[in-house]
């Protein structure tokens, strides 16, 4: 197996306030994610998947426990070196798109790279529409967000995540607000990112998804009860249509 950790969880745990009571989310988390999983964490709703997600992608900070991000740790670190390790480390897709409605789909995926020192924004540019391409969309560059389909919002999604070259890929339920044939062309496009390399780590409520996953956790309230790796991912059809436009955008 890959012994390369990029991601080291130890003894997690996150709390909420609820009145002047306090619920235990997350009782003590311990994962490693090694460079180029692609890895499912799944369970009932409420057994705290967002929770999970939204620390590992460094937007909230556990209440105890280490945090190890490539070199850094992550759980005590300040807003902005938090900031900072979003920017640099992690790519982050939400169900609902989160897209900027007043831009087009092209200003979408550049504004992450406006946080980059040291580039024009020729090269800003250039770097936008190659992930575009990647992701079969430089046919919509102008377009804004409520003129794409759903799945076409999506795959802005995940192209303003990629391009700035995350080590780590997090989609938390990113095809719940797709119908199954969109899901399936999303799930193509992951199955294609991690083959180039990427890591990956997506929350799902569906089994369909998680068998096309190498690994799956699953959560229940608030501890890892499983952990198991698959041999060989069942894959489900990919359009031929999407397959083949998919790859002659590549091509170009
Ligand atoms: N901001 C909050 N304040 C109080 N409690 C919260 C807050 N966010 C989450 N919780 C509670 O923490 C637990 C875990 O929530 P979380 O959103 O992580 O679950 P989940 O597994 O993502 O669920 P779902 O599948 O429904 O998205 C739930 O019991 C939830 O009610
Ligand atoms: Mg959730």
């Amino acid at each position: 197996m890959n012994a390369n950790p990029i991601i080291e969880l130890q003894q997690i745990t996150k709390s909420y306030r609820i009145g002047t009571d306090r619920y235990l989310a997350l009782k003590g988390i311990d994962l490693r994610i090694n460079s180029n999983e692609f890895i499912a964490i799944t369970g009932p709703s409420g057994s705290g998947k967002s929770t999970l997600m939204n620390i590992l992608g460094c937007l909230s900070q556990p209440d105890s426990g280490h945090y190890r991000l490539g070199d850094n740790d992550v759980a005590s670190a300040s807003e902005d070196d938090l900031a900072g390790y979003r920017n640099r480390s992690i790519g982050f897709i939400f169900q609902s798109f989160n897209l900027f409605a007043q831009l087009t789909v092209l200003d979408n995926v550049i504004y992450p790279l406006k946080f980059r020192w040291g580039q024009t924004q020729a090269q800003r540019k250039a770097k936008a529409l190659q992930v575009l391409a990647s992701v079969g969309l430089s046919d919509k560059i102008n377009n804004l967000p409520n003129q794409l389909s759903g799945g076409q919002r999506q795959r802005v999604a995940i192209a303003r995540a990629l391009v700035t070259e995350p080590e780590i890929l997090l989609g938390d339920e990113p095809t719940g607000n797709l119908d199954s044939n969109t899901t399936d062309e999303i799930m193509a496009l992951f199955r294609q990112l991690h083959a180039n390399g990427q890591t990956i780590v997506l929350v799902t409520h569906e089994p369909e998804i998680a068998a096309q996953c190498q690994r799956e956790l699953r959560l229940v309230d608030g501890q890892i009860v499983q952990d198991r790796r698959r041999e060989g991912a069942q894959f489900a059809p990919v359009s031929p249509a999407f397959r083949a436009k998919a790859q002659q955008e590549i091509a170009c």
